[in-house]
């Protein structure tokens, strides 16, 4: 598929909204206390935002339940003109994507290139997929026992907490927004502390869409403060979560604490990759390393044990270190970059640490390991050979732009030790048997597995994790279940129907 000529950034876009979006109106903090969000490019402040805690969340909560009071203007919307206002909003972040793209650069460091082509496009279509379904979620007629009518209707759950991490900042809000607005909830959302920009941007186009105040909260801040408020909240009724499984656990800890809130989570993954000897080896190569390296590492999908069979591995591991060697790293403004800055001081400490971990528990270290330039976020490029799944950098998630390269004889062995994690996110092999590919698909644990490519995610088709990288599925009609709850209303009749 071509792509549309690539329009120029705006370098420096200017900042238009800081405040905390409560009733479609833009607020203060209670406590009247902000943060800086600061350019991991050069890691300086872009500009400080209002910082919401406990008494903002308390006003949002407040807000998206008066929005879904039975007789109000959102509950009593027909399903179609749902659709028509997530498919405004769509139209809007189409109009303002160069903006918004360059916003989320400046924000988060990712290439420009990639924000406007990749995230942009995510974001329109998680909302125009959702916004079809708007009017077709549909319950059943059921033939009871006795003399009943038996149907049941799909309502949606109420107010929704999401909270959001800072690897992907639009196109998850998105994700989160979509089927939770198709079902008729409404919500509030916590963006994450690194990024919170293009968020407080598209609440000013939820208003402009004509979404009716209360039904999309923003409220920026931190986790342990903000997040944990909304996550304990009695009156939100479910929480939507992708970031880290430590701070998953939490977040379940306080749903069951509080009123037993539904809760999805999508968390963290060490997701294998495997390239049997039969592959194309110029395309897994090819694969293995966007796979990794994309997004510099920070994909919750991230490749980050790449098993390679015996027989092709001296050279597999002779391209791959080409391949990483010759990424253009720099100003993400700049088209011709690869690959930015990670997105923190915190992200990059705690990359480089886990790089110190690989060389010091015995794996070899093939290129790069150390920071790129003297300013901002860079990380090099790096990839390890002879690791094993006992050293940290191969159990770990490690968020960043580290290739394991790892080496296997056989599918029992390949499978069971790519299995051997508590994760189970995401999977991949490269063969062209088709035999090889269906039994590596049956044995492995994991919510996807691509064959032949890597990250063959669409808004279509669902997305989530086995074991400890999550609860529930994003994506697809999958992920409307989560989104409503069934009622089922029986009414007794004189007669058999
Ligand atoms: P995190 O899990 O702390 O942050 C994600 C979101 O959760 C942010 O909005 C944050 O403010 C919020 N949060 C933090 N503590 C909370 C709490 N107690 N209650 C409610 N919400 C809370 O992730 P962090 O610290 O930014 O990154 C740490 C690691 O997490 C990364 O190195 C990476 O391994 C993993 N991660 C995974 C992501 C994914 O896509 N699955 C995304 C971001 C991070
Ligand atoms: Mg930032």
């Amino acid at each position: 598929m071509s792509l549309p000529p690539l329009p120029s950034a705006i370098k420096y876009p200017e900042i238009k909204y800081t405040q905390i979006f409560i009733n479609n109106e833009w607020v203060n903090s209670e406590s009247g206390k902000t943060f800086p969000t600061i350019n991991p490019t050069n890691g300086k402040k872009i500009c400080d935002v209002q910082e919401g805690d406990k008494a903002d969340v308390d006003k949002a909560v407040a807000a998206a339940k008066k929005a879904f009071e039975f007789g109000s203007e959102w509950r009593s919307m027909d399903a179609s003109q749902r659709a028509v206002l997530l498919n405004k909003l769509a139209d809007l972040i189409e109009r303002d994507r160069i903006y918004l793209a360059s916003l989320e650069t400046l924000d988060n460091g990712k290439p420009y290139k990639d924000a406007f082509y990749l995230d942009m496009c995510a974001t329109l279509s998680y909302l125009r997929y959702y916004a079809g379904w708007a009017d077709k979620i549909q319950g059943k007629t059921i033939p009871v026992d006795g003399t009943s009518f038996c149907y049941t209707i799909h309502e949606p759950v109420g107010v929704c907490a999401q909270i959001i991490p800072w690897n992907f900042p639009c196109s998850l809000v998105a994700l989160k927004i979509g089927p939770a607005l198709a079902c008729g909830n409404t919500v509030i959302i916590k963006p994450a502390e690194q990024t919170p920009l293009t968020a407080l941007y598209i609440a000013s186009l939820v208003k402009e869409a004509g979404i009716p105040p209360g039904v999309v909260n923003i409220v920026p801040g931190y986790g342990p403060t903000a997040g944990a408020a909304l996550s304990a909240h009695p009156d939100v009724n479910k929480v939507a979560f992708t970031g880290s499984t430590d701070v998953g656990r939490l977040i379940m800890e306080a749903a069951a604490k509080s009123n037993l809130k539904r809760v999805t989570l999508e968390l963290g993954g060490k997701s294998p990759f495997v390239v049997f000897k039969d592959a194309n080896l110029d395309e897994a190569v090819e694969s293995a390393h966007q796979a990794l390296f994309f997004n510099m590492g920070q994909v919750c999908v991230a490749a980050s044990r790449t098993y390679v069979h015996e027989d092709i591995y001296d050279e597999f591991v002779k391209r791959s270190v080409e391949r990483a060697k010759s990424k253009l790293i720099g100003d993400p403004y700049d088209p011709k970059n690869e690959y930015g800055p990670q997105v923190s001081k915190e992200q990059f400490d705690k990359v480089l640490e886990l790089i110190e971990s690989g060389k010091n528990e015995g794996a070899t270290l093939e290129c790069g390991g150390n920071r790129h330039g003297t300013e901002g976020y860079f990380i090099q490029p790096t990839v390890f050979t002879n690791v094993t799944e006992n050293m940290r950098i191969g159990k770990e998630e490690i968020f960043g732009p580290v290739q394991q390269l790892i080496k296997f004889k056989t599918m029992d062995e390949v499978v069971e030790r790519a299995n051997n994690t508590s994760y189970g996110l995401a999977s991949a092999c490269f063969t062209k048997d088709i035999d090889t590919a269906l039994e590596f698909s049956s044995r492995i644990q994991a919510g996807s597995v691509w064959v032949n490519g890597y990250n063959l995610s669409s808004c279509q088709a669902p997305f989530g994790g086995f074991k400890m990288s999550g609860i529930g599925r994003e994506g697809g009609e999958y992920g409307l279940q989560h989104y409503t709850e069934v009622k089922t209303v029986v009414i007794k009749t004189p007669q058999k129907l």
